[in-house]
């Protein structure tokens, strides 16, 4: 049975924000919600956020199932922090303690430590590292490891150990509320050191085996929007790297940003400066241009999406190309070989097979047939300022340039409107509909002149 308990409480003095620390982001998503997320594929019994800057916001941010908030009003430490889950804690169960601002831990190592704990040892993730500075020590005798030693409290000798405490730690229920209860704040900074346990359990004869992680960007924490960035960076990298390996092209990883998942098939290329969100598919050989935003998509084989486009929400067949400087907003669907050319923008469409609309052009609430041609400038008047109504166009149509489509209205198979029509009734079947003012000639015609000085 394993309990997980997530210490959440400060404040981020250094993030100098109104927003508790735990909820900034990386790659889109809280700090403490990419702990989460790993906690849940460890399929922990229960999750127990300690909560006490921004209480209200965090725990508005992160109720779900499975996971419960305890108060720790005042931050006296951590080891006070996990004492305010005590009366939680099952006895039989291993605790595992993570931090919220910790957020690229990962799942293996976790699994590892959990398996360092029994009735007669408990687990410490420890690394070494070039510049200690600032962490908790890691004191061994014979290699066993007898206490950790903060570095405010460190000897002249200790402050030369490289092995530092990264905080992560589990252990057996039961040993937890033996120990927590006798921590005292008698140290350099007057808190309640979690790190005091380790004593603890020696003097117990418990032994503390410790296991490392694969990276020191796993156990880094984030203090301020500096080391916010770097993480942010580091691991867009490791995403970046995974798509490399699973075959995807990148003109270069290190002008990349998945803030979701993103999933390649073969042969796909992905252009400088480009941000995917949610959840996004790439069938096979689609290349998405320089500087575009996809967001919730799915784009099949061989399409294009030319540079600067922005998609949401749509789903595009084989075959399509869109853009330069293409808006799909929610709703667009792209039938196979369909074409949106630049400055076009599309919300809750159907766009039949090989049909285009290549400029200039807003096209809402409707539905186009197969093999219809959308001149440059046609709107669709899809709203009368209360309700949407909707533009459909039947297969074959040709609208003309500067076309208004006043909907509701319905445009039969191979209509042809004429340039400049403002269409508000529907047409019959291969008709050619005119809705232009006449043109008048005026023979002889004095412009007017500016007066002579
Ligand atoms: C802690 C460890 C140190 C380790 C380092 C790794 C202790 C005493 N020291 O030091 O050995 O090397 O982490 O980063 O544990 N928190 C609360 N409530 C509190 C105090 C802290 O929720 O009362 C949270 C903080 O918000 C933070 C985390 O616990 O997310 C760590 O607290 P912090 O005070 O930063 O610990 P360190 O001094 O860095
Ligand atoms: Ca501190």
């Amino acid at each position: 049975m394993l309990d997980i308990v997530i210490l959440a409480a400060g404040k981020g003095t250094r993030m100098r924000s109104a927003k508790p620390k735990v909820l900034h982001t990386l790659a889109g998503k809280a700090f403490v919600s990419h702990v989460i997320d790993r906690s849940h594929e460890l399929d922990a019994n229960g999750i127990k956020v300690i909560v006490g800057h921004g209480a209200e916001l965090v725990e508005q941010r992160l109720a779900g199932p499975g996971i419960e908030f305890v108060q720790q009003t005042e931050q006296l430490g951590t080891g006070h922090a996990v004492q305010q889950v005590l009366p939680l804690l099952n006895a039989e169960a291993t605790v595992l303690i993570l931090y919220g601002d910790v957020p690229l831990i990962k799942t293996e190592t976790l699994r590892h430590l959990c398996k360092k704990v029994s009735e007669s040892s408990m687990g410490l993730l420890t690394i070494e590292l070039e510049n200690p500075m600032g962490y908790g020590r890691i004191v061994r005798e014979d290699d066993a490891v007898t206490a950790i030693v903060e570095q405010k409290d460190c000897s002249e000798e200790q402050l030369l150990i490289r092995e530092i405490n990264t905080g992560v730690m589990a252990v057996k229920g039961k040993h937890l509320l033996q120990w927590l209860p006798a921590l005292s704040n008698n140290n350099a900074q007057g808190e309640y050191y979690l790190t005091d346990l380790i004593a603890m359990a020696r003097a117990a004869g418990i032994t503390v085996e410790t296991t490392q992680p694969t990276g020191e960007s796993e156990v880094m924490g984030v203090n301020n929007r500096q080391q916010q960035a770097e993480l942010e960076r580091i691991y867009q990298r490791e995403i970046a790297d995974q798509l490399m390996v699973e075959g995807l092209t990148m003109m270069d990883p290190a002008r990349f940003d998945c803030r979701g998942n993103l999933q390649v098939g073969s042969d796909c290329v992905v252009d400088v400066n480009c941000i995917f969100e949610g959840k996004v598919v790439l069938g096979n050989n689609v290349y998405i241009g320089a500087n575009c935003t996809i967001k919730d998509s799915v784009i099949a084989d061989n399409t294009e999406i030319k540079a600067n486009s922005v998609l949401e929400e749509a789903e595009l067949e084989a075959d399509c190309v869109v853009g330069p400087y293409a808006r799909l907003r929610p709703g667009s669907k792209l039938a196979q070989g369909a074409k949106i050319g630049n400055f076009v923008e599309t919300k809750k469409v159907q766009i039949g097979k090989g049909s285009k609309v290549n400029h200039l052009s807003y096209v809402g609430d409707a539905e186009l047939g197969e093999g219809v041609n959308v001149g440059a400038g046609t709107i669709t008047c899809n709203y009368d300022g209360v309700n949407k109504h909707k533009t459909i166009i039947s297969d074959d149509v040709f609208v003309g340039s500067n076309t208004a489509l006043v909907a509701p209205v319905t445009i039969a198979q191979g209509t042809t409107i004429a340039a400049g029509s403002t269409i508000t009734h529907s047409s019959e079947k291969n008709q050619l509909i005119v809705a232009r003012s006449k043109q008048r000639h005026i023979n002889g015609w004095q412009r007017p002149q500016k007066p002579k000085k």
